[in-house]
């Protein structure tokens, strides 16, 4: 038995807060999404839910008019007017698209860093509570070097493997508190062994300043 779809409108979007009113006739969804960002529901009208959650799960909740509540991001659902009469409410989602920017921003610099070979640069991107897990090492995921002390010696160990090194073609990618940077690693090492390889960085951010750095690159092989 199909449902019909609860109806979207939105009525504000500033690049930092977007707020959608949601208009559900008795018995309509607004079919399975994911929350990509924190928000507020505030009520238009009082109703019943019926909220189908993962794992088979399902709960009523009664709406209020005018009396707010706010979620998460990652909340995922289905929600439909469980209520006989139609039932409509205000989605208020934290965009937030400057911390976007700020990130990418962050991104930049840093590869910005590492073809200027300034360590300082680097550090400056990184939280003081940094990861920096690099793409080759003895373990599952490389090497693991944690806090800025020995995210730092890491560093500056690498620009010692290779006297010569840069890093071109940079893109990045942003996406809440994750974001990816893909690169072409064009160096040479202490003996001259030439090297040129695509790779790329996963980060978490910690506001804008990088969290966590974790590297991969090509195996090249004949
Ligand atoms: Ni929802």
């Amino acid at each position: 038995m199909g449902r019909k779809p609860a109806t979207p409108m939105v009525r504000l979007d500033d690049g930092r807060v977007v707020a959608t009113e949601w208009q559900f006739t008795s018995g309509a969804e607004t079919g399975w999404h994911i929350h990509g960002h924190d928000y507020v529901i505030v009520p238009l009208t009082d109703g019943t839910l019926l909220l189908e959650e993962p794992g088979d799960v399902t709960r009523e909740a009664s709406l209020k008019q005018h009396v707010p509540y706010a979620r998460r991001a990652g909340v995922e659902h289905n929600v439909v007017n469980a209520g006989n009469g139609d039932l409509s409410f205000l989605e208020v989602e934290i965009i937030d698209r400057k911390l976007d920017g700020d990130r990418l921003a962050t991104l930049s610099r840093f590869l910005a860093a590492w073809n200027a070979r300034n360590v300082d640069a680097l550090m400056d991107c990184m939280a003081e509570d940094c990861v920096f897990q690099s793409s080759s090492g003895p373990d599952a995921d490389g090497r693991r070097h944690e806090g800025a002390a020995a995210v730092r010696a890491a560093y500056e160990a690498l620009f010692d493997t290779f006297p010569e090194a840069s890093w071109s073609d940079g893109r990045h990618m942003v996406s809440g508190d994750r974001g990816v940077s893909e690169w072409r690693f064009i160096g040479r090492d202490r003996a001259g062994k030439a090297i040129e390889v695509d790779g790329c960085d996963l980060f978490d951010f910690e506001g804008s300043r990088i969290r966590a750095k974790n590297s991969f690159r090509k195996v090249r092989s004949a």
